[in-house]
């Protein structure tokens, strides 16, 4: 049982460790592998129309970025599919749309910031270096001193990841678990780097995790890493290797994302559509079993390639990135709300989500509505 402990504790990540774990857990532990969802999110959208009122967000076009820098709708449109992203108001930071996201997460739960048991807060672009996001929104929502923290530096995979840590957890113990993608990528990003701004908007979307009671259960999740590829999208300054110093200042090195395209859109693919096999598999089920995937929402071809290995028709492929952009680790629970949302979703329903990210990370969950 100790062993058990400690593997949990230093190897959240890993679903070989989690495999391990279930396998030689209770039959009265493992009833709680399935725990049950409840999703709720938030767009950085003009107007608020997203869950409720926030205070005005800025709507960006393709148009509006070719006043800024050398490039063209057309070129967005046909290299992407993205048409328009939101970017968070001026006076705004990462814990205002994640607490947003909690709040409206938590009235869709019919629950309290009181009831929470645990916060994780996917995240690249925190409220602060330290501490972490998680524990500003604890404090912002009211919550009890449970635990809170962010799982920082996975790219848009965090969001995907995070469910597989709260499912993790519990199964050690039955508990609610506020799980936040949240990503204010328009505060990191270069806004003269024309191969990498056009891409990306920001949002937050949430879920709470409960033992019982919730519209979905989370079946299983399975989610992998490949650290030879770190170098195909970094943003390496500010980190011990390369320190802020005044030469990244005057340079904006602080903010220059270094992104290989091209190899991240093979990752991307080649990651996806198998992560999705992998836990269809584990759940002994096929893709054909599938009423919606929901993959990430980074580009439109990427997720059509997906679309294409997994042999899913259109009409079961959940697509809005034209309308927000890449918001990192906020597109799954994002997309996931809009679904549910615009009855895309019913119950019955079998949904895959499937995200990638800097790392190079990939996880894939599968959820029964
Ligand atoms: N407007 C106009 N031209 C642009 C441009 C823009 N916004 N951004 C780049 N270009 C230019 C390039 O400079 C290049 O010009 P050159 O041929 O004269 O050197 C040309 O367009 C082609 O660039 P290329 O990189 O070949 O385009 P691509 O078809 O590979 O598309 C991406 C580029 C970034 C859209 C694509 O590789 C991609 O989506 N990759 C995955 C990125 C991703 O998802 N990142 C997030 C991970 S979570």
């Amino acid at each position: 049982m100790w062993i058990q402990f400690v593997c949990v504790h230093t190897g959240i990540l890993g679903c070989d460790l989690q495999t391990a774990i279930c396998d030689v857990m209770s039959p009265a532990m493992s009833k709680l592998t399935t725990p049950s969802m409840t999703t709720s999110v938030m767009a950085a959208a003009a107007g608020g129309h997203r869950a409720g009122g926030s205070t005005a967000r800025v709507r960006f076009g393709n148009h509006d970025w070719s006043e800024f820098i050398d490039t063209t709708d057309e070129w967005i449109t046909s290299r992407t599919g993205i048409q328009e992203r939101r970017f968070a108001a001026d006076d705004e930071a990462t814990v205002d749309l994640a607490a947003h996201a909690a709040e409206t997460a938590l009235a869709d739960a019919g629950l309290e910031a009181a009831d929470i048991d645990e916060i994780i807060v996917a995240t690249d672009t925190p409220e602060a270096y330290t501490p972490d996001t998680a524990s500003f929104l604890q404090h912002r929502l009211g919550c009890r001193e449970v635990p809170a923290y962010d799982l920082g530096g996975s790219g848009c995979a965090g969001f995907v990841q995070a469910l597989d840590v709260a499912r993790a957890r519990m199964m050690l113990e039955p508990k609610r678990v506020l799980v936040v993608g949240v990503e204010l990528i328009s505060r990191l990003m270069s806004w003269e780097d024309r191969s990498f701004c056009v891409l990306f908007g920001d949002a937050a979307g949430a879920v709470v995790l409960g033992p019982e009671g919730g519209q979905a259960e989370i079946l299983d999740v399975v989610a992998g890493t490949d650290g030879s590829k770190t170098d195909i999208l970094t943003l390496k300054t500010g980190g011990t290797r390369h320190p802020f110093n005044e030469e990244s200042l005057a340079s904006g090195a602080y903010h220059r994302l270094d992104m290989d395209g091209r190899r991240v859109f093979r990752e991307a693919v080649h990651r996806m559509s198998g992560a999705i096999t992998d836990v269809l598999k584990r759940v002994d089920r096929s893709v054909s079993d599938v009423s919606l995937v929901i993959p990430h929402q980074a580009n439109k071809r990427i997720i059509d390639a997906v679309r294409n290995q997994l042999g899913v028709t259109e009409d079961r492929l959940y697509v809005n990135v034209h309308d927000y952009g890449n918001t990192g680790s906020a597109t799954v629970p994002f997309a996931l709300w809009e679904a549910k949302e615009t009855g895309r979703i019913t119950e019955g329903d079998l949904v895959a989500l499937t995200a990638f990210g800097a790392g190079f990370h990939w996880a894939a969950a599968a959820v029964q509505f």
